[in-house]
């Protein structure tokens, strides 16, 4: 029988790089690895005539523009990436029958607060530039592709590119005195546990147990950016002072999410998955970057 084909995209980002290191756990399927080298997703005409010569069955979307605060001076850029470049992926893949995998974050919500983790049901309303144009990369998936599957997710560090836990290792043993926002709560997520729930995902659909729509992935657990950060120092044994501070005290350009700890029942319930503890999977990660 002829392998299924999953697309990649924007491959080389952390997430895209975690799906490469699982691929070969996967040898039913046939990988295709693209990022804006081979393929740049703002090019609605290159995007559609790859796709249609890949006919892939999945597709799994991992880029995005993330730069959380760049995005507030570089609004265009961050649009055509988070919402447009979906749209050039969705209206191709529905016209092939390709299944979409699409990644997007806990900064749709404001973080207000609802005194309990966030529900795929619960009202959007992002507050910063990067949370408004994800949302509307979602809403446009939807459009087109009404049976698309897509995670939100929150914090993902792996040891690929550049991430908070990386920037944490680096200030903590220059010594550095560090000064941490203690006032916003979510939940680490290490991106190879995200690649595994997606594969988890394509191989559920494989046994006729497709579900489509949005769900909420993060690792278990949650913490404050200043617990992160004290967590990642005692694993990796760095002795440094950190100072908890607050949000008004630490000015970025994009406000963030006071709250935004995702409710993941559904994910498990729907696909059964065993999901782990963020320290335990922070211990995994920091290993492999040893
Ligand atoms: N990082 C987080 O903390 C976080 C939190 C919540 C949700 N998410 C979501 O999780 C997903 C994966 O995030 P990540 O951290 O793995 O992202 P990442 O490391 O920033 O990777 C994104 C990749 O997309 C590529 N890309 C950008 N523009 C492109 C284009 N026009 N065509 C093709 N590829 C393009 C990037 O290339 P360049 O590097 O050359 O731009 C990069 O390789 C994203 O949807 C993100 O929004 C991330």
């Amino acid at each position: 029988m002829e392998k299924k084909t999953i697309l990649v995209t924007g491959a080389n980002g952390q997430l895209g790089n975690e799906l490469r290191g699982l691929a070969p756990r996967y040898p039913a399927f046939r990988f295709e690895f693209a990022d804006i080298q081979e393929l740049d997703l703002c090019e609605p005409h290159a995007v559609a005539g790859f796709i249609e010569a890949l006919r892939p069955d999945y597709l799994i979307n991992c880029a995005a523009y993330t730069a959380v605060d760049k995005a507030e001076s570089d609004v265009a850029l961050c649009w055509r990436v988070n919402r447009d470049a979906v749209e050039n992926l969705a209206k191709p893949a529905a016209l092939c029958g390709c299944r979409c995998l699409h990644v997007s974050t806990d900064y749709v919500f404001d973080g207000k607060g609802l005194g309990r983790p966030y529900l795929e049901t619960d009202a959007t309303g992002p507050v910063s530039v990067y949370g408004q144009s994800k949302l509307a990369g979602e809403e446009v998936l939807l459009k087109h592709c009404p049976d698309a599957v897509i995670l939100r997710t929150a914090w993902l560090y792996s040891p690929f590119g550049n991430n908070f836990v990386k920037t944490m290792l680096r200030l903590g043993r220059e010594g550095r005195d560090l000064r941490v926002v203690s006032d916003q709560v979510g939940t680490p997520t290490y991106a190879a546990d995200l690649a595994a729930a997606l594969m988890a995902i394509i191989v559920s659909a494989e046994d006729g147990k497709y579900a489509p729509g949005i769900y909420h992935f993060t690792d278990e657990g949650s913490c404050s950016w200043y617990e992160f950060t004290r967590e990642i120092h005692r694993q990796a044994g760095i002795q440094v002072s950190v100072t908890p501070v607050s949000t008004a005290e630490y000015p970025t350009a994009a406000m963030r999410p006071a709250y935004s700890i995702l409710d993941k029942t559904k994910i498990k319930m729907t696909y059964g998955l065993q999901i782990p503890d963020w320290k335990e999977s922070l211990a995994c990660c920091l290993k492999r970057m040893e």
